[in-house]
């Protein structure tokens, strides 16, 4: 049977992320222009420093999650597989891709449903796009379909209006997207998180969805996997312009931060977060927790699941270390002033 074309275009997705280069080129994460003060008289036991966290109520041993990636196409099952025991095994949460092709066709229902299996109790991410949510008839049903498929812990659903817009098959029209997203805030029983998928949540957006009643923002910055190049690139096509638009982490971080004195939510730090240095300086800027997307698809398919906990245990070696060097005992204390624009430390 051949592929429908929403599980050719997951297909194509994959392969183009992990054999071209599709990273920012001109513009960074903005975490760059930033470093820690270093605390000369620390007096923290490095052995006592404690990570853990929680996320929408249940505990998770690191600030971190495996972000939305894939499923909905043959290659995603073993991807997912292999990303679910890596997220057990790390006690962390992780998120499905777009569920969009599961309410097409029972065919791929599969390559969710194994994070569900392979994930035991760790908190699983559910996904839609805000251009299904604006135009659908039956969202709420379908959003719990959804839930239930995976047994979701939370619905993401990801704004993409760059990618619609370059998406050879896009649907750049999310007429309607904030009255249905207040709507599925009331009425589905898991909280819900909007994400972007590389060009960042401003402020001014942030509080839109938070009147609206969303619980999460993962801001999913520019710097890191830049969804213009992948989408440019499936239709052979270069602008340079737009491969590089979006609003970098550290300010979307900086900037959404400031809306936790008005709203009770979870910030979710995003794009281009590759190393323990990125995670603490995104926690030091406000951030709840950070995540990752294609730095861990290379790693579970050019390596393999002890690779993915490696590296994220590695990650957070260095976040423990920078602890230590900057006084820190717990996560909130990293928030204190500890980080400095490089420009004021000369
Ligand atoms: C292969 C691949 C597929 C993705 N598919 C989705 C998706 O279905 N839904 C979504 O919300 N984000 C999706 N993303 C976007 C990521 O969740 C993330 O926001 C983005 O890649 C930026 O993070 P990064 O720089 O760590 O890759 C995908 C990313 C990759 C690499």
């Amino acid at each position: 049977m051949s592929k429908s074309k929403t599980a050719q275009r997951k297909a194509e997705h994959i392969k183009l992320c992990l054999a071209d280069d599709v990273q920012y080129k001109t513009k960074t994460n903005g975490l760059d222009k930033y470093d820690f003060e270093h605390f000369a008289i620390t007096e923290i036991e490095i052995d006592k420093i404690d990570i853990s966290t929680k996320f929408f109520g249940r505990k998770i041993s690191y600030p971190f999650l495996i972000s939305c990636m894939t499923g909905g196409t043959k290659e995603a099952e073993r991807i997912n597989e292999k990303l679910a025991i890596a997220a057990r095994e790390l006690n962390i949460p992780i998120g499905v891709g777009s569920q969009r092709q599961a309410l097409e066709d029972k065919k791929y229902h599969s390559t969710y449903r194994v994070i569900r299996r392979n994930a035991g109790r760790v908190p699983v991410l559910g996904n839609i796009g805000a251009a299904q949510v604006a135009k659908s008839k039956n969202i709420i049903s379908e959003i719990s379909l959804l839930v239930d498929l995976i047994e979701a812990d939370a619905m993401v659903v990801h704004v993409n209006p760059l990618q619609e817009l370059l998406q050879p098959e896009g649907e750049p029209d999310f007429k309607g997207l904030l009255k249905s997203l207040s709507m599925i805030t009331k009425k589905i029983s898991v909280p819900v998180i909007v994400k972007e998928v590389g060009s960042g949540i401003s402020k001014r957006a942030a509080k839109l969805l938070l009147e609206a009643g969303v619980k999460g923002i993962d801001v999913a910055g520019a710097g890191g996997t830049s969804w213009a190049a992948v989408e440019l690139m499936r239709k052979k096509e270069s602008n340079d312009y737009f491969r590089e638009w979006g609003l970098p982490t550290s300010y979307c971080i900086r900037t959404v931060q400031k809306l936790k004195k008005d709203f009770d939510f979870t910030l979710i730090a995003s794009g281009g977060i590759m190393n323990g240095v990125d995670i603490a300086k995104s926690i030091a800027l406000g951030a709840d927790l950070a995540a990752s997307a294609r730095p861990l698809l290379q790693e579970v398919t050019k390596n393999d699941v002890a690779c993915v906990v490696n590296l994220v245990t590695d990650w957070f070696e260095t976040v423990k270390n920078i602890m230590y060097l900057t006084g820190s005992q717990r996560l909130n204390d990293l928030k204190q002033n500890k980080l400095k624009r490089k420009e004021e430390l000369i």
